[in-house]
């Protein structure tokens, strides 16, 4: 096997927890690392060591609340909840530790100790997404920052291969909402703006500041990704996608890929899991800035969430998809058991199945030296419910129905996690 490099993969593992509100998204982050050598698999993990970790291990306790628990320790009144617990990027000769509401955090790429919040030499001045994107034919990194608030605007950063920050560009949006991801195609950038709202004044009345407001509609901005052009809203139907798989440019239109859902569980809790009445499905977009309008086509009807793909082919027309789903529907504690592999061209798709009550993490693509789009492997870690451990599977990317060709046993558990990286020796 030709896998030589590190995958390193986040997700939380809550030092305290707050209460019974405690929430998956809150967690502190832990960040796992499997580095593949010609002497085998080497694994190590260790928390992000973010501020709010450090007040908690020396206070003993919580001092934060959560997403369903708004009260936080009147000691850190102004400190920051930056957990860092959602992805973990490779860019510019950095590792980073990412999470929405945050600064990222600069990791040791050996050692994983925490170096610390990183700015990019001061000039990032606010929040970054989790979910910034590498653009593999200039090496430039892309992202936002959505203020957590009432702002009416999103600001639009990019960061060239060496990891210096050279544009920012403030953008009006239509409302404040809940943005997770995005997407980028060659020539542009799109935002997603769906119908799940921010009002920091429902917070101030002690509601909730998030609600689920379809009558809003779903709308996507189109910036161009070069010169100033102006930013083209179009509008479609109310719906909600935590995750984009790519996007592509095709005969003047936006071709968009995301897992998507027609609306939000429960509206007085939108993040309560339970995901059997709120199936999040692999859908394309097709977005025509000229004619302004928005096609809907489902490419798959599994059940599904974290699409993956060859990155290599991030923001260009591409053939092979994958996500994780769960099988059959015969689970019903809402958690993944199966990864689907989907064959744009040929509109083939295979699939792989965890027996028993294992469960599945993201599926993350490692290209093989010198092959072809989506030739490779998947990593994934498998909760192993009888023995209480976990795995790292290693599967064929094109044989993925084949079953696992490689597996490293970890002797304990790996809890269920989010977003990770695969970082070539070469890198
Ligand atoms: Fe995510």
């Amino acid at each position: 096997m030709d896998l030589r490099g590190v995958f390193y993969r986040n997700g939380p593992n809550p030092q305290f927890v707050s209460d019974e509100r405690y929430h998956l998204f809150d967690g502190d982050g832990m960040v796992h690392a499997f580095a593949f050598t010609d002497r085998g698999v080497g694994y190590r993990n260790k928390w992000v060591r973010t501020e709010k970790f450090g007040l908690e291990r020396a206070a003993g306790r919580s001092l934060f609340g959560g997403m369903r628990n708004r009260w936080k320790d009147p000691s850190v009144a102004d400190r920051s909840g930056n957990v860092a617990n959602t992805n973990v990027i490779r860019h510019g000769g950095r590792l980073l530790a990412l999470w929405e509401a945050g600064f990222p955090i600069e990791l040791d790429p050996q050692t994983l100790e925490t170096r610390g919040p990183w700015d990019f030499h001061g000039r990032l001045d606010r929040a970054m997404t989790a979910h910034p994107k590498i653009d593999p034919l200039t090496g430039e990194l892309l992202f936002f920052s959505n203020v957590f608030g009432a702002a009416r605007e999103l600001v639009f950063f990019r960061a060239d291969k060496a990891g210096n920050l050279v544009e920012t560009r403030k953008i009006p949006v239509p409302y404040p909402s809940m943005m997770h991801d995005f997407a980028v195609t060659e020539n542009h950038v799109v935002f997603p703006v769906f119908p799940l709202t921010l009002d920091m004044e429902r917070a101030s009345k002690g509601l909730s500041p998030i609600a689920w407001e379809p009558g809003l509609g779903t709308r996507f901005g189109i910036m161009p990704r070069h010169g100033r052009g102006e930013v083209v809203w179009l509008r479609t139907d109310a719906c909600f996608a935590f995750h984009f798989m790519n996007a592509f440019e095709k005969d003047g239109s936006i071709m968009l890929d995301a897992m998507v859902g027609d609306r939000i569980p429960d509206d007085a809790k939108p993040f309560q899991e339970g995901k059997d009445d709120f199936p999040t499905r692999l859908v394309r977009w097709t977005l025509d800035p000229e004619s302004r309008t928005v096609n809907k086509e489902i490419l798959d009807g599994t059940g599904g969430e974290m699409p993956r793909m060859d990155e290599r082919f991030c923001g260009q027309e591409y053939r092979h998809g994958f996500f994780v789903a769960q099988s059959h529907g015969t689970r019903t504690d809402g958690l993944w058991d199966a990864i689907v592999h989907i064959d744009f061209r040929t509109k083939g798709r295979r699939v792989f199945v965890l027996p028993g009550d294992d469960v599945l993490n993201e599926a993350c693509f490692v290209p093989k030296s010198g092959g072809g789009e989506g030739e490779g492997y998947l990593l994934t870690l498998a909760y192993r419910g009888e023995s209480g451990t976990s795995d790292l599977l290693i599967l064929d990317s094109l044989r993925i129905d084949k079953g696992p060709i490689a597996e490293v046993r970890i002797p304990h558990r790996i809890p269920v996690g989010f977003h990770g990286c695969w970082v070539g020796k070469e890198d």
